[in-house]
């Protein structure tokens, strides 16, 4: 049977340009800081919206300083803006509590903010993914057709064997894949570059610990004026200008049921 769910959400992303999930094999790695970071840098010359859809961690409206502002009803939800930043996130539903939804019920929740929230033209809309390949993964996979990846690891081993399985399913299912970024590296080291090479993905960059960027949360011109926020300057401007590699072919719907 056919959701009637992915008609109304493949509606609401039609004027989206490029959708880019920030996803990673586990969380810590620098996902929300990724992503917030981009959509600050993109947002300078493109329309942009964040979507923190990180059910276990949602933090984007802390490091946008968003957590005051609500979305707006009308015909569906109304997105407010900070910084020229569309903003949604899953935590105008939980507030301060914490999030209620399990298994099934995060994807629902999932689904459904997808298919309330109005973003009108977008040039890139970024998504904070939840961590790993778990069903919500699977599900905004599933329910965004327009999805491009950027994935997020440290320079360890234990959080690349993580990002391994996620690439590995990504490619199995033909998800486009932007690229991989090294987040919180601390010395010298070709292992990330080399892993992402040998699976045949651009390799997008390397960001070092900054201690910098605890103080600039909430502050996002001083996240921007860090080591951090200049590298994601440049990753941004390199994905504003390419595009994503796909492998395999795109297989629907069935795969996921
Ligand atoms: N390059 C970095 N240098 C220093 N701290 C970082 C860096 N990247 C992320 N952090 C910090 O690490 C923690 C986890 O980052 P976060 O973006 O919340 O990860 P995730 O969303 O993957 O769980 C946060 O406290 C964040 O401020
Ligand atoms: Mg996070």
């Amino acid at each position: 049977m056919i959701d009637p769910r992915l008609a109304i959400i493949d509606e609401r992303l039609k004027k989206i340009k490029r959708i880019i999930s920030v996803g990673s094999g586990k969380g810590g790695v620098g996902k929300s800081m990724v992503s917030s970071a981009l959509a600050l840098a993109l947002s300078k010359k493109y329309k942009v919206g964040l979507l923190d859809l990180d059910f276990y961690g949602p933090s984007s409206h802390l490091i946008l300083n968003a957590g005051n502002l609500y979305p707006e009803e009308k015909n569906g939800i109304l997105p407010p803006k900070i910084n020229k930043i569309k903003f949604m996130s899953i935590i105008y539903y939980t507030k301060d509590n914490p999030s209620p939804f399990k298994g099934a019920d995060i994807s629902n929740a999932i689904i459904e903010l997808l298919a309330i929230t109005i973003w009108h033209n977008l040039d890139f809309l970024i998504i904070d993914m939840p961590p790993g390949i778990g069903e919500e993964v699977l599900n905004v996979i599933h329910f965004m057709k327009k999805n491009e990846f950027i994935i997020v690891t440290t320079p360890s081993k234990l959080s690349w064997e993580t990002v391994r399985k996620l690439l590995l399913l990504l490619k199995e299912i033909g998800v486009p894949i932007i690229g991989v970024v090294e987040n919180m590296k601390f010395e010298k080291n070709d292992f990330i570059k080399n892993e992402t090479e040998k699976f045949g993905i651009p390799y997008l960059g390397e960001i070092y610990f900054d201690a910098g960027i605890e103080k600039s949360i909430g502050n996002t011109s001083m996240l921007m004026n860090t080591n951090f926020g200049k590298k994601i300057e440049e990753i941004a401007e390199s994905i504003a200008n390419k595009g994503s590699i796909k492998h395999g072919l795109i297989r629907h719907s069935k795969s996921f049921k």
